[in-house]
């Protein structure tokens, strides 16, 4: 990071009001600052999803997954309560269970009613607020469960806890958050969780179907404007802690499928010419110039397993609902 950056970045801070109750992750600071920088700097612009997730983004996300429009969550922990036994006996006794993201305590919940002899439960995430609370909620909930998590960025190596690394363990990822990587990203994903969790392992994993653009658009453009206002927090996040200047009512959300890539891409789209500074550096936009948020991968059920099996995985069964909106995949190692 160049010291004009450095400096500026220590005004910021000082004159943001962040959320006490929100330990960030050091480092996380600047990585936002450099990511914005460059992503604005560079055509196409593009900032990547995970800085969607501050205090308020978390809430906001909670508030998507209840949605009428946003089918995932709910379908998901259907599957888990429709296949959660037939999946404890796939996955066999006396395992450890390592979650990647801390995730919804509730289908976690599912899954540790579901499994036999649990070993332990080791949830892995980036905020250590998140973390207390599910293990916090999951231990009232599973009386005696023997909860280890560890405040880790599972995109990059993670150390478990010494009793977990010489014990049979079940990947858990859920909510389609896979969709978020690219398909290299994923792949990579993959083969990292198969070296964290080891030989004779299982992995359970949600993904989203791809499915008709008519139900998919709404699902991240609904009605009540969540989506959003999820978005456009990005733009609030940027002025609250980069000492931006974004005039949140000149910028519009918006979905779109493209059916070719198949995913879901998310942007931030200028409604007029205007210039905008962030860190005291001036970027102009042009009216319809957009900013590129997220994208979220769709894959057909053979497509995953594909993936799977390029990235050292072997499938061992794949469940879907009835209306083939989201699948569930075990694997093995
Ligand atoms: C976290 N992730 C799987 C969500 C998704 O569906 O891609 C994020 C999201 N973005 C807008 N709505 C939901």
């Amino acid at each position: 990071m160049d010291s004009d950056l450095s400096l500026l970045l220590q005004d910021a801070e000082a004159a943001s009001e962040p959320f006490p109750s929100l330990r960030r992750r050091k480092g996380e600071h600047e990585e936002f600052a450099t990511a914005v920088l460059a992503g604005l700097a560079r055509p196409p612009r593009s900032i990547p999803c995970r800085f969607f997730y501050d205090a308020q983004g978390c809430g906001l996300f909670e508030e998507i997954t209840r949605l009428p429009e946003y089918y995932p969550t709910r379908t998901e922990t259907a599957l888990l309560e429709a296949h959660a036994n037939e999946i404890a006996a796939l996955v066999g006794m006396g395992r450890v269970l390592i979650e990647f993201g801390s995730g919804s305590s509730r289908k976690t919940s599912l899954l540790i009613s579901a499994l036999r002899n649990l070993v332990a439960y080791v949830p892995i995430d980036v905020s250590a607020e998140s973390l207390q609370e599910a293990a916090g909620w999951l231990s009232l909930r599973h009386f005696g469960l023997n909860t280890e998590p560890v405040v880790a960025d599972f995109t990059k190596p993670v150390t478990l806890p010494e009793f977990a690394r010489i014990r049979p363990k079940l990947g858990f990822f859920s909510g389609s958050t896979i969709g978020n990587f690219t398909h290299d990203e994923a792949g990579d994903f993959l083969r990292g969780a198969a070296r964290l969790l080891g030989k004779g392992s299982r992995f359970l994993i949600g993904v989203d179907l791809k499915k008709p653009e008519n139900i998919l658009v709404p699902a991240y453009d609904d009605a009540r404007g969540v989506t959003a206002a999820f978005n456009l927090n990005l733009l609030e996040r940027i002025n609250r802690e980069l000492g931006g200047d974004f005039d949140l009512s000149r910028f519009a959300h918006e979905a779109i499928y493209n059916e070719e890539a198949g995913r879901v891409e998310i942007y931030l789209k200028s409604l007029t010419g205007q210039r905008v500074r962030v860190l005291g550096r001036e970027f102009r936009f042009a009216r319809g110039e957009r900013i590129h948020t997220e994208n979220s991968h769709k894959y057909a059920v053979d497509e995953f397993q594909a993936l799977a099996a390029d990235s050292g995985w072997t499938p061992v069964k794949a469940w879907t609902d009835p209306a083939q909106l989201f699948s569930l995949h075990l694997l093995h190692l």
